[in-house]
């Protein structure tokens, strides 16, 4: 392990998107590329943190110098991410699905005559909430994020409070704003001190950013 100001932090990081089966060839997934949860878990190692990525599928390059973890499923994810406790912090950038498809096949559907197959769907365990909940393993910062199209503060302070992590990362994902799937990113990171917008800022340099403030909290 190296060294820096955050040498000897253990800190989660999810991120990707999770794929959810339907048999053994099909699955349910969503968009997420996992850019913005590999450059935190890349900018938390060069503050020498000890990284814990728990990525479900995701095209972008795995952050070296972190323990990496993949995983398919939010049901996976949340096995995994308890199973790292304790750490320090925890920020959960994972686009995880609500729902996974109650009574997958181990088998390849097959077309039939008698018509389409039906899907039913189950809710997924939420692993920020679950990271949040009160008791002797809590993280002593948990981190979320919020992808909204409206309402960004509001909605994202709600976030807050309903998951009961410490931090909310929003963003504003309207189609205009060009950041789904693009390289830059404009948040505001709602704390118990309130909203504060920061500027429009490459993935990277957001990322920077955050590692910065997760720093400031653990050591003042
Ligand atoms: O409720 P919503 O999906 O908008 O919340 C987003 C935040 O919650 C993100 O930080 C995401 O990683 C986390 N989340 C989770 N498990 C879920 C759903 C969301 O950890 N099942």
């Amino acid at each position: 392990l190296g060294s820096g100001p955050l040498k000897g932090k253990r800190i989660l990081v999810t991120s990707g998107p999770t794929h959810e089966p339907i048999d053994p060839v099909r699955y349910i997934a969503n968009r997420s590329s996992g850019t913005q949860g590999t450059a935190i878990a890349k900018a938390l190692v060069k503050l020498g943190a000890e990284v814990i990525f728990v990525t479900g599928p995701a095209d972008a390059p795995r952050p070296a110098g972190a323990q990496v973890i993949e995983v398919q499923t939010a049901r996976e994810m949340l096995e995994v991410a308890t199973s790292a406790l304790p750490v320090d912090v925890a920020i959960c950038a994972a686009a995880v699905a609500d729902w996974h498809i109650v009574g997958a096949k181990d088998r390849k559907l097959k077309k039939s005559k008698d018509g389409t197959p039906a899907l039913e769907f189950g809710e997924n365990p939420d692993i920020l909430k679950t990271l949040s909940a009160p008791g002797e393993a809590r993280p002593s910062l948990v981190v979320g994020f919020a992808a909204e199209t409206n309402d960004v503060i509001e909605n994202a302070t709600a976030k807050r409070a309903r998951k009961g992590c410490d931090w909310i990362v929003a963003n504003d994902v309207s189609p205009e704003t060009g950041i789904m799937g693009g390289t830059e990113n404009a948040v505001t990171l709602i704390t118990d001190a309130g909203a504060e917008p920061w500027p429009r800022l490459s993935k990277a340099d957001t990322a920077t950013r955050l590692a910065e403030r997760v720093k400031e909290a653990l050591l003042t």
